[in-house]
């Protein structure tokens, strides 16, 4: 384990950012947060900063502005950075694609030209497993060709991996990490910090946190005539305190210069297919509530089922998702009930 050593976060006041850092910090690692705040609240750093009792760095900057983040390479010492600043909906993406375009791949390639300039040599990059679209074979590994994206967000996705694959080959002092991220849910267990979409949630678990709230009047689920076991889609559901803990692996890997090559991938997921009406069936079981809910029509661009072969990284990363379901649904109601001050 590689202790005392600075990693940049780059939206790390974000939901899997926050939880990232605190176990960076947790792992004996300093970290340096910035964040535009578009679409993140600065008590995210607050929240790291109380569940740590470190006095975190933290700067408000957007990674497009190349200016901007040439004044953080040059404050602050740093070998290793992770990359989850960008825009994250799949609809907003298809509606305003040259948004989606222009930030999330102009932030991506500014980091990795100030790596470069910088000699830093080390980036993990947020990826996703929306990069295998409808896979003819379940679960996926990586090895699992890549389907063309059906979104603007998911093509920022495969360009940026793609990006990083050139540069790692190109550029002597540049190593990078993708992790795939299947589908984050969760909160931390001090329900200090969580995911705090704006606005109607896209995502299934907010939307079912909100509805428990009474927020939202009721949960639609997306079709349940799908060929899967009860017709809803099935999803691996991976808690984001696990998935953080995911990069505090992949960030020891490479400062401890373990790469077996220059670029690396991981679907970082539990293996397990969950439906969505297990996973509604479970946050009620276990927080002991009922939700209103209908069956909706199929949501466009949703593919039946997608899940992850960890198995790469179980063994190479040593790393494997260990929070039970059930305990990561109490998070996110603990979190939501926190965020609205409901006892
Ligand atoms: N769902 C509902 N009702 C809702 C919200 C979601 O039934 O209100 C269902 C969806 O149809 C899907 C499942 O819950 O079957 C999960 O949906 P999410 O929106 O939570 O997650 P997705 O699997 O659609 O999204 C994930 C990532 C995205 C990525 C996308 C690509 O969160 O970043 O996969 O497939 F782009």
């Amino acid at each position: 384990m590689s202790s005392n050593k600075t990693v940049l976060i780059s939206g790390g006041a974000g939901y899997i950012g926050s939880h990232t850092a605190v176990e960076l910090i947790n792992a004996g690692y300093n970290v340096v947060i910035i964040d535009n705040l578009s679409n993140s609240e600065k008590e995210a750093v607050d929240g790291v900063r109380k569940i740590t009792g470190k006095d975190v760095v933290f700067e408000i900057v957007d990674t497009c502005d190349k200016t901007a983040l040439r004044q953080i390479f040059k404050s602050y010492d740093f070998d290793s950075v992770i990359h989850f600043a960008a825009y994250k909906a799949v609809g907003e993406s298809m509606a305003e694609p040259l948004m989606y375009y222009q930030n999330n791949l102009v932030s991506f390639m500014n980091i990795v030209e100030m790596m470069k300039e910088f000699n830093r040599p080390n980036i993990l990059f947020s990826s996703s497993a929306t990069v295998y679209g409808e896979a003819e074979n379940l679960p996926v590994t990586e090895q699992t060709p890549r389907q063309p994206a059906t979104s603007p967000y998911g093509n920022t996705k495969q360009i940026a991996e793609d990006i990083l694959h050139d540069c790692c080959r190109a550029y002597e002092g540049v190593h990078g990490i993708a992790l795939r991220y299947f589908n984050p849910i969760g909160a931390h267990p001090s329900a200090l910090i969580g995911e705090l979409p704006r606005g109607v949630p896209n995502n299934l678990v907010p939307f079912i946190t909100q509805t428990a709230a009474g927020i939202r009047k009721e949960l639609s689920v997306f079709g349940n005539d799908y060929d899967t076991p009860d017709g809803t889609c099935l999803r691996d559901y991976i808690d984001v305190v696990d998935l953080a803990k995911a990069h505090v692996a992949a960030v020891n890997r490479m400062t401890d210069c373990k790469m077996d090559a220059k670029y690396e991938i991981f679907n970082i997921g539990t293996g397990n297919p969950i439906s969505v009406l297990e996973l509604l069936t479970t946050f009620e079981s276990v927080n002991n509530l009922k939700l209103p809910y209908k069956i909706a029509a199929r949501r466009s661009g949703d593919v039946p089922a997608v899940w992850a072969d960890t198995s790469r990284a179980n063994e190479v990363l040593g790393w494997k998702a260990e929070r039970p379901l059930r305990e990561t649904l109490q998070a996110a109601w603990a979190w939501e009930k926190n965020v609205r001050n409901i006892k």
